[in-house]
């Protein structure tokens, strides 16, 4: 069969790798992909969220399966497009990634099916928002309602942090439309994880557990990215954890979306923080994670194009997961100044020496292919992945395979997966 994945990032390097394993796959295409994709993939010149010219893409290739990465083009509603025209695509459709494209939608729905998540108010009048805050007083987390490339949550210490961050959503519309409305709630604390189930809109099946490091500096310090690098499994989600996890808050997700008329069909991502009153969901995301992608299918051993399939058809009781034991860790390189400005164009080296390293997977993000070199095309340009018999193992490994990778002003965290270890 022929496979198109939408999207560029590491995540989508990690879908065509591991796509490209399953032994039903003859071709598999990405638009707009990268130069770690295209070494296995044919890339095609589409942007992800373009979805007319993708539309046409898939129909003149006879493409059989259309699975997407990122978020926009599914709250887009490239699902809806596709379906239409009686294409497989894999990814909810545009009622369903409301569960990341709204956050207020998300608050609505697990509110209604009794979800543990933080107390919370909506406003979509900035006055009475800041009027909330001034009751309430900080810490306070402030979110806008609609997607904002990862940027929409401020965690505000201070009473004036969360009211500039009202008046920057909401006043001076940072985010646009995203921002016609604001969730301001509590501040929770504990360890973070991420648990992601594929859903067939009835059934649903976890993957394994993992954990991301948002923050740009060592010790979670400095502002927030789109993930400076993850480790799987999480150990703070036990198998009793993981049960919780799944019928407090997975399956009444899950049911709930049915009861409303749109069942979910996809890979559901829940950000769970584990509070002293147990688990409580920070956010939804409607596809899988980055880079969780990159730590967790390198431990699956299913065919991911058979589990797919089952999610198409409505079919996920007839499969059962297959994990290896082994630990994976994945180390983002990034671009000097990201998540700020950062330069472009410079060249990377050392990605021969890790060719055909048993167990080392060097995941691109934003690379492209200059004359004959690769070179560094975005913040987040490389995921440097091992794995290792345990979590220490993968850690020594991915670091080891890191030092071969240089680049100028090339940044990574010193600290990824310690966390795993303390615990
Ligand atoms: P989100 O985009 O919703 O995942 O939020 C980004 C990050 O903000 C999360 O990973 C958390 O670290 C933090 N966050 C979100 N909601 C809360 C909350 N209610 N309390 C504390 N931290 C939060
Ligand atoms: N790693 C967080 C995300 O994919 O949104």
């Amino acid at each position: 069969m022929k496979i198109l994945v939408v999207g560029s990032g590491g995540r989508e390097h990690t879908l065509v790798w591991k796509l490209a394993q399953s032994k039903q796959v003859k071709q598999i295409f990405a638009a707009p992909g990268n130069a770690g994709i295209a070494e296995i993939a044919q890339c095609i010149d589409i942007a992800a969220d373009d979805i007319k010219n993708l539309l046409h893409f898939v129909k003149d290739t006879q493409i059989d399966l259309t699975v997407v990465g990122p978020e926009a083009p599914l709250a887009g509603g490239i699902v809806d497009e596709f379906e239409k025209e009686g294409l497989r695509i894999f990814g909810p459709n545009a009622l369903g990634a409301r569960l990341e494209a709204s956050k207020v939608f998300a608050k609505q729905i697990m509110m209604k099916a009794g979800v543990p998540t933080a107390q919370c108010e909506i406003f979509e009048d900035a006055q009475q928002a800041k009027d909330y805050i001034k009751a309430k007083g900080a810490p306070l987390v402030v979110k806008a309602d609609g997607l904002a490339q990862g940027k929409g949550v401020i965690v505000a210490k201070t009473e004036q942090e969360a009211i500039d961050a009202v008046a920057s959503i909401m006043e001076n519309k940072i985010f646009g439309d995203a921002g016609n409305q604001v969730i301001i709630e509590e501040c929770l604390t504990g360890e973070e994880a991420s648990i992601l189930a594929f859903c067939d809109g009835i059934n649903f099946i976890p993957l394994a557990s993992s954990q991301d490091h948002k923050r740009i500096f060592d010790n979670d310090q400095g502002p927030n990215t789109g993930g400076m690098g993850a480790y799987s499994p999480a150990p703070v989600i036990s198998p009793k954890l993981m049960k919780e996890i799944l019928n407090k808050i997975i399956k009444p997700v899950v049911d709930e979306m049915s009861k409303i008329g749109c069942p979910y069909k996809g890979l559901l991502y829940a950000g769970i923080m584990i509070t002293k009153d147990g688990p409580k969901t920070l956010e939804f995301n409607v596809r899988f994670g980055d880079p969780e992608t990159q730590v967790i299918l390198p431990r699956l051993r299913t065919d991911l194009v058979k589990v797919m399939q089952a999610v198409i058809d409505g079919a996920l009781d007839t499969i059962k997961l297959s994990w290896s034991k082994d630990s994976c860790v994945c180390i983002v390189a990034s671009s000097g100044g990201y998540p700020g400005e950062y330069q472009k164009g410079k060249e990377i080296s050392g990605l021969n020496d890790l060719k055909g390293r048993k167990g080392v997977m060097v995941f691109h993000a934003g690379t492209k292919s200059d004359n004959g070199k690769i070179v560094t095309s975005g913040g987040r340009v490389l995921g440097v992945t091992a794995l290792g018999k345990d979590i220490r193992d993968a850690i020594n490994n991915s670091y080891q395979a890191i030092e071969k990778i240089k680049f100028e002003g090339m940044h990574f965290r010193k600290d990824i997966g310690a966390k795993a270890i303390i615990e």
